[in-house]
């Protein structure tokens, strides 16, 4: 999170979806909450203590407690735990418990409507699960939290979540057009492109472009080439890409050509401005503010 994003004030809400881990991150987060209306998750009992310990005599911090709905990486992997959970924080003067999260990171990109609704009808499960003993026991839970671009329909359809987590759907990305083919989910529009340059055109067959490992995310494959649905892209370098030429189609030196990113969140991450462009003519520059944050 950046200053600019906490000095919005409390008019901003701000969830961090990770649990915090120790008392100095607990003390940074409690300084933060004086700046904007920030919620936070936890998953262990000593999240609790250290987010109550960092609190003391400040304003009242709300808190949600994390469920794990399959995906294994954080949450609390069931009724009891949470309700020890929310027994703490409703005893905590300072802490406020303001429901649950559960994400369904590993239901967003599963290629098939059905698939998918059966990953994502599994999470819901276990999330109205963790809420039906929750609330049984006397701890109302206003907020359910989770949810992707992938599954946000099918997350409506459910009705378990109260709040949506989506993200990607803003820019897209090569792997989300892949899992997603038709289906209504694949609606949203490719927002998000690179734009790369032809710096070597010597070779037969392929061109090579200035954007290579250091201009995106990695981990989900290679990019697209707008337009050029029969060329492919392979990594060439840090700061190259190889671009097959194809048909009559031959790039030439300077020539500037679109990418899709594999993968949009950290391809992000790696830019420190966006252009945005209608009909190829820049109207605006965004700052990433939020680029290097992650820890
Ligand atoms: C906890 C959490 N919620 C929501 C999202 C957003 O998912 P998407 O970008 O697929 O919409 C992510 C993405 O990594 C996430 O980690």
């Amino acid at each position: 999170m950046t200053a600019f994003e906490a000095d919005a004030g409390p008019q901003v809400s701000i969830l961090v979806t990770s649990p915090l881990a120790d008392l100095v991150a607990a003390r940074r987060a409690a300084a933060l909450a004086r700046r904007c209306d920030l919620s936070l998750v936890v998953d262990h009992p000593d999240g609790v203590a250290e987010l109550s310990a960092a609190t003391d005599g400040g304003p009242p911090l709300t808190v949600l407690c994390d469920i794990d709905v399959g995906l294994g990486r954080t949450g609390v992997t069931g009724p009891d735990p949470a309700l020890l959970i929310a027994t703490l924080i409703e005893a905590a003067p300072s802490l406020r418990f303001g429901g649950v999260q559960g994400y369904a990171g590993h239901a967003q990109h599963v290629a098939g409507r059905d698939l998918r609704r059966s990953s994502v009808d599994s999470a819901n499960d276990r999330i109205a699960a963790v809420v039906d003993a929750l609330e049984s026991a006397g701890h109302p839970v206003t907020t359910r939290t989770g949810g992707g671009t992938g599954t946000v329909l099918l997350d409506i359809e459910c009705g378990v979540l109260t709040e949506l987590q989506t993200g990607s759907y803003l820019f897209m990305d090569r792997e989300y057009r892949d899992a997603l083919g038709a289906d209504p989910e694949s609606a949203f529009a490719q927002s998000l492109t690179l734009s790369t340059t032809v710096i070597s055109t010597n070779q037969t067959g392929f061109v090579t472009v200035d954007a290579g490992l250091k201009s995106m995310a990695t981990d989900a494959g290679v990019p697209t080439v707008v337009g050029h649905p029969d060329s492919s892209f392979a990594f060439f370098g840090d700061e190259q890409g190889l671009v097959t030429t194809s048909g009559s189609w031959s790039p030439g030196r300077g020539q500037r050509l679109s990418l899709v990113p594999p993968h949009c969140d950290p391809t992000v991450d790696r830019h420190s401005r966006i252009w945005l462009t209608r009909d190829d003519i820049v109207v605006d520059v965004v700052a990433v503010t939020a680029r290097g944050r992650s820890y």
